[in-house]
């Protein structure tokens, strides 16, 4: 069985990269012709954490592939891309195993009413940023989580085979209680950094960062108590130390003037503290800070 991913910003790059490692035979595909031929050419450029470089062989296609009937795909495009792509696949009528890496929450619903027979959900905790068509830089090491969601998650088992020390992977039975643990930590971690302009680990060195990330732990783990045994301070801010040099993913979006993600990330973990009857004042006030920097159309 090989892997497509359709996808190739950063986490697909990081991913492809270490899936080809581990003996997979990847196919990435992306949106440009210069990105595919580069990747067919060089194939995926990783600069580890030490600075080394690995150089892994991929095959990329502007084309969604229909031919494919036995690979399990990972779908990294980013949240705002998904609709469109998945009303394409249902159109090719691509019914594949599909497993979803995007942040927040707004996806699982969006993917569960396909009619894709197998689904699963991944929250990836890596720091990577993507230098160019076909180099990402790893900028810490996290945990890949696979949440089993219908059909046979045990087809998802090539992605778990490719565990190793720099890519970690582990699974789940209950795929929203992974994507809710994740949205937690991206919102302890995202709309700080994307607005303090701090890479993640400034949420632990400069004072005054520092005690607005462990109030807003304070505030999250309050709206949603049964997440505490799972979430622990240190937990969240070993995800900072591990990915210290790492710009969050909204602080980068914010940086390249895309998107930030506030409403799958932010919005809907306030909607579901507001269903419990449960106040979260100062996500409520990133939130707001986030789409007002937002609407001002800047470029950094
Ligand atoms: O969104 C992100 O950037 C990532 O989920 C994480 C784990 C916070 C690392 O930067």
């Amino acid at each position: 069985m090989d892997v497509v991913i359709v996808g190739a910003g950063s986490v697909g790059l990081l991913l492809g990269s270490y899936l080809s490692e581990s003996g997979i035979k990847v196919t990435m595909v992306v949106r440009r012709e210069e990105q595919a031929s580069e990747l067919n050419k060089n194939g995926i450029r990783r600069v580890n954490e030490d600075g080394s470089e690995s150089f892994l062989g991929v095959h990329a296609t502007t084309i969604i592939p229909t031919d494919n009937a036995s690979s399990v795909w990972i779908i990294a495009v980013k949240y705002i891309d998904l609709q469109k792509l998945l009303i394409q696949l249902d159109s090719l009528e691509i019914k594949n195993p599909m497993l979803f890496i995007q942040n927040g929450l707004d996806h699982y619903s969006m993917a569960n009413a396909t009619s894709i027979p197998h689904l699963a959900f991944a929250t990836v905790e890596h720091g990577a940023r993507r230098l160019d068509d076909n180099t990402v830089q790893h900028n810490g090491v996290g945990l890949v989580t696979i949440g089993a969601g219908r059909g046979d998650s045990t087809l998802f088992d090539i992605v778990e085979n490719a565990h190793s020390k720099s890519f970690p992977v582990t699974r789940h039975v209950d795929a929203e209680f992974v994507l809710m643990r994740k949205v937690l930590i991206n919102c302890m971690i995202n709309p700080l950094t994307a607005i303090l302009e701090v890479e993640n680990g400034g949420l632990l060195t400069n004072p005054s960062c520092h005690e607005l990330f462990v109030t807003l732990y304070d505030e999250l783990i309050n709206a949603f108590p049964e997440m505490k045994p799972h979430l622990s301070l240190e937990a969240v801010s070993a995800v900072c130390q591990n990915t210290a040099h790492n710009k969050s993913s909204m602080l980068s979006d914010r940086l390249a003037g895309r998107p930030m993600e506030i409403k799958t990330i932010i919005t809907a973990v306030i909607e579901k503290a507001h269903a419990l009857h449960k106040n979260v004042p100062l996500l409520a006030m990133l939130e707001k800070m986030l789409f007002a920097i937002e609407s001002k159309g800047e470029q950094l």
